[in-house]
């Protein structure tokens, strides 16, 4: 039997392939490359010694779907596959709908249609919209502030409207903090097209000269310096954390589990760990604050640690040694 990894050579996928194979357990990947490279298939054999099976497939390419399950006996799927940057959401709405749900409903007529029932899916803390405390926990309200997160949020409801439909499904949704850091080889890691939206990526750049400064979006936010607080967690962390809700899918139904470390840092306290750790320097200017921010982020995981038994291990240093490792060693350019 064979777990079928959609997003695969994406940047958490290509970490979680990396972790299922060397646990052991048989990973088909489904990508369409729309935001990686078909030579993350190659590192991903170089760091594990074995070569997942890869299928340069759309999922809106329904025929092109159906094949990659009736070549394959699939019993689980880890769905990563998806749009994700906020600001182009907000431009290419209809896109970001297509691509994000159709993808997934696709995706789910193929696992009926072939007898598999169990599906972890990708969310984002961004369904919790503007929480009005912190830490977040599963249960407070939901609500979003861009079509990507509303894409997130309908999947959601989509999948849990599925699960009470038809009793044999099992699903994860799994809320994801920030996550940062790459593979310890510096083989893969966050590797976006074009300027970097998010931090890390932003300052791995700009460590490198790539770009000039970084800017900080705002020091006027109700936090300990004025910089926006995220909960950032390293990506290897994070691919665990989908070894563990394999085991939940045991149970019939919805599971829902924020994946985070609990602990807050601010982009000042990433930009010094960062030039502390990696002895350069990230030249920064203070911007605006970036519409739809909110100030302070970060989870409550002790669901996912009491009924998962898993928890973060890695620390920001962690983080930031191997963010650098792999623009470093990064051909891209
Ligand atoms: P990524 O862009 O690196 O990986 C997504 C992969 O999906 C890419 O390789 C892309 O080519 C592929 N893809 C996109 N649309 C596809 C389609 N229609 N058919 C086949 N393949 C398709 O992103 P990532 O950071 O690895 O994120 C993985 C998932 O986690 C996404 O669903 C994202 O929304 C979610 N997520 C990411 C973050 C984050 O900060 N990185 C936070 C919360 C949630
Ligand atoms: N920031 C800067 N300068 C930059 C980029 C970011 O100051 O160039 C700041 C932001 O203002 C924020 C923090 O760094 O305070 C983190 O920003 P990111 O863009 O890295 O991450 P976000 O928390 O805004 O969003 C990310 C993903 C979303 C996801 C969310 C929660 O991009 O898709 O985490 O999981 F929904």
């Amino acid at each position: 039997m064979s777990i079928l990894i959609t997003g695969g050579t994406g940047y958490i996928g290509s970490h979680t392939c990396v972790d299922f194979i060397k646990k052991g357990l048989d990973v088909i990947i489904l990508d369409n490359l729309s935001n990686s490279r078909a030579e993350v298939v190659d590192y991903i054999e170089q760091i594990t010694g074995i070569r997942p099976k890869f299928y340069h497939t759309d999922l809106l390419d329904r025929e092109g779907t159906k094949k990659v399950f009736d070549e394959n006996d699939i019993e689980s799927v880890i769905h990563f596959a998806g749009l994700k940057a906020v600001g182009e959401s907000v431009l290419k709405p209809v896109e970001y709908y297509r691509n994000n749900i159709v993808g997934t409903l696709n995706l789910i007529d193929e696992m009926r249609a072939h007898n598999c029932f169990k599906i972890v899916f990708s969310s984002s803390a961004t369904v919790y919209g503007k929480p009005k405390t912190v830490p977040i926990k599963e249960d407070f309200p939901l609500s979003t502030t861009n079509p990507y997160g509303t894409t997130k949020l309908f999947i959601e409801r989509i999948l849990e409207d599925l699960c009470v439909a038809d009793d044999r499904f099992s699903v994860a949704l799994l809320r994801y903090f920030n996550p940062i850091g790459a593979h310890e080889s510096g083989l893969i890691g966050d590797d976006p097209n074009g300027i970097p939206n998010n931090l890390m990526p932003y300052i791995t750049r700009v460590a490198k000269g790539v770009l000039p400064h970084l800017n900080v979006f705002g020091n006027d936010y109700e936090t300990r310096d004025g910089t926006g607080v995220r909960d950032y967690i390293h990506v290897i962390d994070l691919a665990a954390g989908h070894y563990s809700a394999l085991k939940c899918l045991e149970e019939k139904g919805v599971h829902i589990y924020n994946l985070g470390t609990g602990r807050g840092y601010s982009v000042l306290e990433i930009i010094e760990a960062f030039e502390r750790v990696n002895n350069v320097k990230i030249p920064y200017i203070i911007a605006p604050r970036r519409a739809g921010d909110i100030a302070e982020c970060y989870a409550d995981p002790s669901k996912a640690a009491y009924e998962l038994g898993w928890k973060a291990e890695l620390g920001l240093d962690d983080m930031c040694r191997s963010a650098w490792k792999f623009e470093q060693l990064n051909t891209r350019k």
